[in-house]
């Protein structure tokens, strides 16, 4: 990547860049939309990512080796999420300089991998070394987030940018969207992560989220708290009594087991419980799906498909859904046949050929000087 990068920056600007930086993609373990609610999520940064060659200039001028789709399914072009971080820099009183940036990514487009949060903390990180801005990776965090929700105008939650920022090697980073603390969190020995991209287009995805984000706020004002993140079953159960509709109430159903769900896997990763684990996927796939009704066939598919493959100790889709993909943890050394089974079997519904690749859990968004 790096090399196309430089032979794209020799193409286009005299002289040598000053810094590169990096910001990789993430892929969410379980906590699938708790963020927005306040609640827990365990996302791991992974080891694909947005790499950024740059240089203070005169002016501002961004150019992109391979412009993955996803990086516009929000809006009319990549080069607006680097604007948006501009001014989110500038509304903080700071003074990002102009500068001179070649971007290339090996991000696949539209897989819900938040290429754009990649996107983002890539210009930030740039912008952090090269103006001196002193920001620490929860700062460059928030400021992608206030970027991509104020500026792009997109009412997502922080796990995105906050996992491609602060993402630990080796690690999932547990993170409590209420207090914004988090902590590194291991996977057992023998455990290894496996994306499972079902290359199914994630149409409509930011008008059915928004539209998500405020049945939510519609429950929670029912059930009478400020977030579902203080609503239990029993008050739930009591809103419904009260008159809380179907929808509003499965929606609020998913976000408060699926809390439950977060603290159940940290404690079955840490006791290595195998079963355990593959138990708690298989009750967020089914929450997401019967419940916050955010799946599609091919994501219902893959999953059926991954469970009964060889290695698999769980799997369940993953990001906002609508798309996208699954995640899957299996046993190390199984990779070959995991992937075989699972194509095979998913190739019998006969959905366009899928991408399935292992990750590693990676670190966060750094920049160089070159
Ligand atoms: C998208 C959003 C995140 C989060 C997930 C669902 O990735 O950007 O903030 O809400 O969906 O868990």
């Amino acid at each position: 990547m790096l090399q196309n990068a430089l032979e794209r920056w020799a193409a286009r600007f005299d002289g040598p860049p000053t810094v590169v930086s990096q910001a990789p993609g993430r892929v969410n373990l379980i906590g699938e939309h708790t963020d927005y609610n306040e609640g827990l999520v365990l996302p791991a940064a992974i080891d694909l990512n947005v790499v950024l060659l740059g240089r203070e200039a005169d002016e501002d001028d961004f150019v992109s080796v391979q412009v993955p789709d996803s990086i516009d399914y929000r809006g009319p072009g990549w080069r607006r999420y680097a604007q948006a971080c501009r001014a989110a820099l500038e509304a903080r009183g700071l003074k990002p300089p102009p500068i001179q940036a070649v971007v290339d990514s090996n991000l696949p487009g539209g897989s819900g991998l938040s290429s754009s949060a990649a996107l983002e903390l890539a210009f930030l990180a740039c912008w952090n070394q090269v103006g001196g801005l002193g920001l620490s990776s929860f700062d460059l965090a928030e400021v992608a987030w206030q970027a991509e929700t104020e500026f792009v105008g997109v009412k997502v939650g922080r796990m995105d940018q906050m996992a491609s920022s602060m993402g630990v090697e080796g690690s999932a980073l547990f993170i409590d969207m209420r207090t914004l603390e988090s902590r590194p969190c291991r996977l057992p020995d023998g455990v290894e992560i496996v994306i499972l991209d079902t290359r199914k287009p994630r149409a409509l995805a930011a008008s059915k989220y928004n539209e998500r984000v405020e049945e939510c706020a519609r429950a929670a004002a029912a059930i009478g708290v400020p977030s579902l993140r203080d609503a239990s079953l029993e008050a739930l159960e009591g809103a419904r009594l009260a008159g809380l509709d179907d929808v509003g109430y499965r929606r609020a159903r998913h976000v408060v087991t699926e809390n439950g769900r977060v603290i159940a896997l940290l404690d079955a990763l840490d006791a290595n419980n195998r079963r355990q684990i593959g138990r708690l996927l298989a009750e967020s796939h089914e929450s997401l799906r019967g419940d916050y009704e955010v799946t599609v066939p091919e994501l219902d598919d893959m999953v059926r498909s991954a469970r009964m493959a060889p290695g698999c100790i769980g799997a369940r889709m993953t990001g906002a859904g609508f798309g996208g993909c699954c995640v899957a943890l299996i046993e190390t050394g199984s990779f070959q046949d995991f992937k075989a089974a699972t194509t095979g079997s998913y190739d019998m519904y006969g959905y366009v050929k899928p991408d399935i690749f292992a990750v590693t859990a990676s670190a966060g968004a750094s920049c160089q000087w070159y």
